[in-house]
């Protein structure tokens, strides 16, 4: 099967599987543990049903929305994702340009393989940025003031990781960071020589952003200990609150309470998110945790929601739910490994077109018309008889 062919994410996905290592594909594929979170957040999209409406004129679709002041072409940007770059050579920069040339966000992640600083600039002014809350504060106070005067204006503190995710597939492919050149490892690249050899062309994958901090990390592990402190509070996002002048958004809510002391804390926005089912396999699948706190939010900031999207008509469903955008991350990520910079382009397409297609079905022309009147069953208007 060829790019062309492809009928949907799960078609990139199998294609990606087949051009990349073992040990480079479990790295975005796996979740934590059992992997039951990450596989219900896909599942329980499927689950939630919309009634079409017919006889409306759908002929001009519209998926555009205006978020933080600014217009985007879809409801979804990408999320940040780090190390991409060991999936597939240049990921990074190839998703940044792709979505700036689709004028959609692109979240540049803390532990991106490449630095904030270039992917700013692929992302010509769709980039935001993606903050990990780093033991020692000045570690933390260089990257928001490095985010600033590249000139990001989103920042998105990410708030699900206070202990890093086990994720059983990486420790049974004995995932060591640099990456060692194990016999197994040798022979998986052998098998996939088109990864290797562009992967020798681009040079080991690093956390760019921490490169010369980083320099004697010997696991991945180490590496999240450095990135990541476990002592992140609401004290710390009051501090941060004042000193990030842009919007300011935290991603990996999942408890309306939560949610609720955000918005009075002054936050921009949300990211209802389980961190893709990477960080526990226990918790809920973030559709289902929305109604909730889209509820306690009031609509006092735009809920954005990721975890489990992999077909256009899920971000409708998330709309309906209480969404106002979402992100996001394997979907876009199986594109560029099923294809380099054309499959990036194929995973967007899909994604779109079956938005476009699925709002046409539902009979609203227009993204921002969605819903929770669109959710299945359809309430009966007694009053309008
Ligand atoms: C390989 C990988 C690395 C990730 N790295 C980060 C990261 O550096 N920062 C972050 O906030 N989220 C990270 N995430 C989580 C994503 O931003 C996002 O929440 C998740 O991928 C959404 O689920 P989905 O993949 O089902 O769309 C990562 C996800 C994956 C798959």
């Amino acid at each position: 099967m060829g790019l062309d062919r492809a009928a949907s994410i799960d078609d990139l996905r199998a294609l990606a599987r087949r051009r990349i290592p073992r040990f480079a594909f479990d790295l975005v594929d796996g979740g934590a543990e059992s992997e039951r979170n990450m596989r219900r957040n896909v599942e329980a999209f499927k689950d939630i049903q919309l009634t079409p409406r017919y006889m409306v004129d759908v002929g001009q679709i519209d998926t555009g929305v205006t978020l933080f002041g600014k217009a985007y072409a879809a409801p979804f940007g990408m999320a940040p994702i780090g190390m991409l770059n060991a999936f597939w050579p240049g990921a990074d920069l190839t998703l940044a340009r792709m979505c700036a040339a689709e004028n959609i966000p692109y979240t540049a992640s803390s532990a991106a393989s490449t630095t904030l600083e270039r992917l700013a600039e692929a992302a010509g002014g769709n980039g935001w940025f993606q903050l990990y809350v780093a033991g020692d504060a000045s570690v933390t106070e260089g990257l928001v003031a490095r985010a600033e005067a590249a000139g990001y204006d989103v920042m998105m503190i990410t708030a699900d990781v206070p202990a890093a995710g086990k994720r059983d597939r990486d420790i049974r492919n004995r995932l060591a960071v640099p990456f060692r050149f194990t016999p197994e490892v040798l022979a998986q690249c052998a098998l996939h020589p088109r990864w290797a050899l562009t992967s020798l062309r681009h040079g080991t994958p690093n956390v760019a952003n921490y490169a010369d901090l980083l320099k004697s990390a010997t696991s991945y592990a180490e590496v999240q200990k450095t990135l990541i402190t476990p002592r992140f509070t609401w004290e710390d996002l009051k501090r941060l609150r004042e000193r990030w002048k842009g919007r300011l958004l935290v991603k990996g809510i999942l408890h309306p309470q939560d949610a609720a002391d955000c918005a009075d804390l002054g936050c921009d926005g949300i990211v209802v998110s389980n961190h893709g089912g990477r960080q526990v396999a226990f918790g809920p699948p973030t559709i289902e945790t929305l109604p909730a706190i889209a509820h306690a939010v009031g609509g006092r900031m735009p809920v954005l929601l990721d975890s489990g999207i992999r077909r256009g008509a899920d971000l409708l469903r998330a709309k309906a739910l209480g969404a106002d955008f979402a992100l996001a991350g394997r979907a876009l990520a199986f594109g560029v490994g099923a294809g380099g910079a054309a499959g990036a382009q194929r995973a967007m397409e899909i994604l779109k077109l079956e938005l476009e297609r699925a709002l046409g079905q539902l009979g609203v022309a227009s993204f921002g018309a969605v819903d929770g009147s669109v959710l299945s069953p359809a309430p009966l208007r007694h009053d309008a008889r």
